[in-house]
């Protein structure tokens, strides 16, 4: 079954569920996208800071599986913020990737320290306007970041990739997607791996029948939230994927609800990284 599909506000069309590839090493990328594709993904996240781009785009043509019908994301590192930079850094990620398009292409952090999102961001607008990035992005921005770039130009990002999981549920943020109309796709879906020994995740999973895993990946897409687990192993890769044949409950819904805490961050604080 193909995973369900988000309608972005540029009216493009993103796969709910994809493979997220932060720390799958390089030299194993390729076959781990292959398999996922085999698996019925069609949406692979990667970023340049993650060195595995040319893996993704060699495992993305190794897959048979037409570029169309594939969502590619990458984003811009912090060392190449600035309008000319990022579109220097634009063209070696396709460079890498070996394609002429990617589907989205996002502002890996805002990097507030540097003060030059607002102008990558522009630069992001252009690569949109010449076709080479179909839909533009953020990630890891906060709300004032997103209304900063967004009353400038008066563009709305598509999304705002950011730390979510049932830890850190990002309440405010949503939100404030919502009001503008952009929307959100977690990172560390799983939080990194640490919900998937959680006993209320445990019990739901196995009220379902399911594994943890697949219990979160199903409350992401319950929350109308786009969800990029990350796996290397071709077992959790396919069962990542067979999340579309149960449904949680309001019970369920309630337990996810109590694991939501302000100290849940696992990653870095947008606010000073970068
Ligand atoms: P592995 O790649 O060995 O499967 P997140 O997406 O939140 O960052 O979580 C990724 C972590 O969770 C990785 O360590 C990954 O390890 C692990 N993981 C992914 N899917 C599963 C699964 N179905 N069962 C157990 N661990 C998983």
């Amino acid at each position: 079954m193909p995973a369900p599909t988000i309608t972005l506000n540029d009216g493009n069309v993103m796969p709910q569920l994809g493979l997220g590839v932060w720390q799958s090493p390089p030299d194993i990328t390729a076959e781990v996208v292959r398999t996922a594709i085999a698996a019925g993904y069609r949406s692979i996240d990667t970023a340049a800071i993650y060195r595995n781009e040319a893996a993704v785009g060699e495992g993305v043509r190794a897959s048979g599986v037409a570029r169309e019908e594939l969502f590619v994301t990458t984003k811009l590192w912090n060392d190449e913020q600035g309008y000319d930079a990022a579109l220097r850094g634009f063209e070696a990620s396709l460079k890498r990737l070996g394609m002429d398009y990617v589907d989205l292409y996002l502002i890996h952090w805002p990097a507030p320290g540097q003060g030059r999102y607002l102008e990558t961001w522009r630069a992001l607008l252009r690569l949109r306007e010449d076709g080479r990035a179909r839909s533009v992005g953020v990630s890891n921005f906060m709300p004032e970041h997103l209304r900063r770039i967004v009353g400038e130009t008066g563009e709305a990002p598509a999304l705002n990739q950011v730390e979510l999981h049932p830890r850190f549920q990002q309440t405010d943020l949503r939100a404030e997607h919502a009001s503008l109309g952009v929307a959100t796709e977690s990172w560390s879906p799983l939080g990194q791996g640490t919900l998937l020994e959680d006993p209320a995740v445990r019990q739901v999973a196995e009220k379902h029948g399911k594994t943890a895993a697949q219990a979160i990946i199903r409350w992401h897409l319950d929350q109308g939230l786009i969800v990029i687990p990350k796996s290397v192993n071709e077992t959790r890769i396919r069962a990542n994927f067979e999340v579309f044949d149960f449904a949680l409950d309001e019970d369920d819904l309630r337990a996810f609800a109590g694991l939501d805490s302000p100290t849940g961050r696992i990653g870095p604080d947008p606010v000073s990284f970068g």
